[in-house]
């Protein structure tokens, strides 16, 4: 790790925080759908928090080949790759059958989470089918062994956006071989990563999949394609316009804490400001912060939720309520400290800051750290310009190319998946050459700053929500759903709806 930035690693839906290796030094990886969090006692993991009593499916196992691209003798190895299947509603042989991309983590969280699909299916007498990314979860490739399937680049080098989508392909076949329901339509749905998965499997299988709910997918935040600044902008514009007075105090909040850290008095202060558990120090203080911030930004949700971490509704008003009426002090420290309460503190259980050590329940950041270093080089979550809540940090892409070399050993791909999905000219290409896509973006994600944003073609459709968050449309629907949220999921039946009309008239289907 180049000893320069300090260390925020990040997922797409969540960021990533290690403080042992910020005070080490590091650098800075995209914000990925996973968060390592802190865990604390009496907390209870954000994905299993409240899921509905509906999620209910068999496991089944896909003997999948190594390596798809490729004929060297290597490439027929075999692992065995999970998916969840719940086939209660399906209509039978010629009913649709809804697929889910899995991303960057355990399936079990994306199947927990992804209500859409579970809401949607009696409806439309849908099949639904969770599957599970190439190593991740238990979908480990060399045996199942994670220790030796990321011991070194010849045994990590299968994981890659192409070789997960050929899996997936793979597995809708074969799934409908044996049910020898060879015309019934499949739609794939995914969220963040999974929703660029899901896009990009719609343009390159066409034939496999008849139409993609994309939702919250940065298939633009990629090199050249999207401002490198544009995520950070978003995550502190969200700030802004809950109050000018949180987002200044924010602003200034760095600085204080760097003061505070620099003398013995100051950080004594700081340690009996946010009385931070034993072990751990007043240093990961800065990282907490900027861990809380981008999240609660990514997750703005507007009724309380539990993907991650367990959260108020509208988490930003929240930490910003907590900063503009403190309870604990007046100072800057002190309303920092509230805030970061709110966050990490929601249910009440913890008792001092920067307790356990950190962790990674879905086991998401071997694999992303690997992807986000090799392919998924999103530039659009690198800079920080100097007019956010963070310290600024120039985009600088031959830093941030280095980086993912020294992390990989190996010479990264930033150009790849562009050249190979495409993202240029993204409008004028897809309405020429592809149908069937819905791109969700809430812009309050800021995640939705590398996303689709205008609608391509009739069957190309963006729906853009400004008070929407990180794939809120996926999740399970609340009694206290905004109408405009209801509004969505309505928007994405109908159209799903008009997908499969149209399919049924083709094929001539009754
Ligand atoms: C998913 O939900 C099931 C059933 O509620 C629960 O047992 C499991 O822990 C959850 N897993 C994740 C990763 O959220
Ligand atoms: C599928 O989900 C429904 C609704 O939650 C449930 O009643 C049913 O038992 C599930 N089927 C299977 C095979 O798990
Ligand atoms: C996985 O492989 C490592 C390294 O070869 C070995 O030490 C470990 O026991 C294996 N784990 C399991 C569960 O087999
Ligand atoms: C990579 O790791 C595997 C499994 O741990 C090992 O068998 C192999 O020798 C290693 N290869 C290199 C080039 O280090």
């Amino acid at each position: 790790m180049a000893p320069t930035m300090p260390l925020v690693v990040a997922s797409l839906l969540l960021l990533l925080f290690s403080p042992s290796l910020a005070v080490a030094g590091g650098r800075r990886l995209p914000p990925t759908l996973a968060m390592r969090r802190r865990h604390s006692p009496g907390d209870d993991h954000g994905g299993g928090g409240g899921v509905p009593d509906q999620v209910k499916y068999e496991t089944r196992y896909y003997t999948q080949r190594l390596d798809h691209f490729n004929a060297a003798p290597a490439s027929y190895g075999t692992f065995q790759q999970r998916y969840l299947v719940n086939d209660t509603f399906w209509g039978g042989k010629t009913a649709p059958v809804f697929v889910y991309a899995g991303n960057e983590g355990e399936i079990e969280l994306f199947t927990n989470n992804t209500g859409l699909m579970w809401e949607m299916a009696p409806s439309f007498g849908a099949m639904l089918v969770f599957i599970e990314h190439r190593y991740y979860g238990q979908s480990i490739p060399f045996g199942g062994n994670k220790t030796v399937a990321y011991s070194n680049s010849t045994m990590t080098g299968y994981l890659t956006t192409t070789q997960a989508i050929a899996d997936f392909a793979e597995v809708i076949l074969s799934l409908k071989a044996n049910l020898t329901a060879y015309t019934a339509p499949v739609i794939v749905f995914g969220g963040s990563y999974g929703g660029m998965l899901a896009a990009w499997m719609r343009m390159k299988y066409p034939h496999i999949v008849m139409g993609a709910v994309a939702s919250s997918a940065p298939i633009l935040g990629f090199y050249g394609l999207s401002d490198p600044y544009s995520f950070y902008d978003v995550v502190s514009n969200d700030f802004k316009s809950e109050s000018q007075h949180c987002f200044d105090v924010l602003r200034s909040s760095r600085s204080e804490l760097d003061k505070a850290l620099a003398t013995d008095a100051g950080r004594a202060q700081l340690n009996h400001t946010f009385n931070m558990c034993n072990g751990s120090k007043v240093d990961d203080i800065p990282g907490l912060l900027d861990n809380a911030l981008v999240y609660v930004a990514m997750t703005d949700y507007p009724t309380s939720s539990g993907f991650l971490t367990s959260l108020p509704a509208y988490p930003v008003r929240e930490i910003c309520r907590a900063i503009d009426h403190p309870t604990s002090g007046n100072d800057t420290l002190s309303r920092i400290k509230d805030a970061m309460n709110i966050y990490y503190n929601h249910t009440g259980g913890l008792s001092c800051f920067g307790g356990a050590s950190d962790e990674d329940p879905y086991g998401m950041f071997d694999g992303w750290n690997w992807q986000a270093s090799t392919e998924m080089i999103l530039t659009m979550s690198y800079g920080v310009s100097n007019t956010t809540i963070f310290p600024s940090e120039p985009f600088n892409f031959t830093e941030v190319i280095a980086d993912c070399r020294d992390y990989t050993g190996l010479p990264p791909r930033p150009y790849w998946i562009e050249q190979h999905f495409g993202g240029y000219d993204i409008g004028n290409v897809l309405k020429r050459s592809a149908s069937n896509i819905i791109f969700f973006n809430g812009l309050r994600d800021p995640w939705s700053a590398g996303g689709v944003l205008k609608s391509i073609s009739k069957s190309i459709i963006a729906l853009v929500e400004p008070e929407g968050a990180h794939h809120v449309d996926l999740r399970f629907s609340t009694k206290e759903d905004p109408e405009w949220l209801k509004n969505v999921r309505r928007k994405e039946m109908r159209i799903i709806a008009d997908w499969l009309k149209e399919y049924y008239s083709d094929e001539a289907i009754a």
